[in-house]
């Protein structure tokens, strides 16, 4: 149970269905990766996939430790918790249509959309998270600053550069120039400004 803040403004039910999405996401987002990782036609691309899959297996742990430490119990349903699941569903049946009906190209670049979209949560998520803990305090406040410390550039890479493989293995497709792995990749993006730097770059680096 989450209970002390500096300014008892916090609504504290909201930031316990934070935490609850937050684990949710993480194990949706492993479905998510070994769905993804069977539609990866590009053998950098499943290599990645595959490192990213095992970071969200250990992002899980995380929490759960954190949950731990903070008394919250990871076994508690919300209404948040089962829109997380059902989002995860399609996903998974989007992939899997694209890989019966579209061939594998199509299969890749909808796997790489869907990771993007599973990712756009998990690090929204982890952003919230992040600037809670700096609105928490004492044992909770520590616990969320940990867990963000541990995730956090993770998280950034997941989203920044799952995005550049999606944009650059659509010009791929489309039969225009496409740098691959894509420039995100080279330039270890891990902001959101580095990612818009590296897109702005890329024409140098066709
Ligand atoms: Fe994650």
């Amino acid at each position: 149970m989450v209970t002390k803040d500096k300014n008892d403004a916090l609504n504290i039910a909201q930031v316990e269905e934070l935490m609850y999405q937050a684990l949710e996401t993480e194990i949706g987002g492993q479905l998510v990766y070994k769905t993804a990782i069977t539609c990866a036609r590009n053998s950098e691309l499943r290599k990645e996939w595959q490192t990213y899959l095992e970071e969200t297996e250990m992002h899980e742990e995380v929490l759960r430790k954190t949950f731990e430490r903070i008394s919250l119990d990871p076994e508690v349903e919300t209404p948040g918790r089962a829109v997380l699941r059902s989002k995860v569903r399609a996903l998974v049946a989007a992939m899997e249509m694209a890989k019966a009906d579209g061939g594998p190209g199509a299969a890749q670049l909808v796997a790489a959309e869907c990771v993007v979209e599973a990712e756009t949560k998990d690090h929204q998520n982890w952003e919230l998270i992040g600037k809670l803990a700096e609105n928490l305090d004492g044992e909770a406040a520590a616990a969320l600053a940990e867990a963000h410390g541990k995730v956090e550039d993770q998280e950034d890479e997941h989203l920044y550069h799952t995005m550049g493989w999606a944009r650059e293995l659509w010009f791929e497709s489309l039969g225009m120039p496409a740098v691959l792995p894509p420039p995100e990749e080279e330039k270890k993006v891990k902001t959101a400004i580095g990612a818009a730097r590296a897109k702005q770059q890329r024409e140098e680096m066709l």
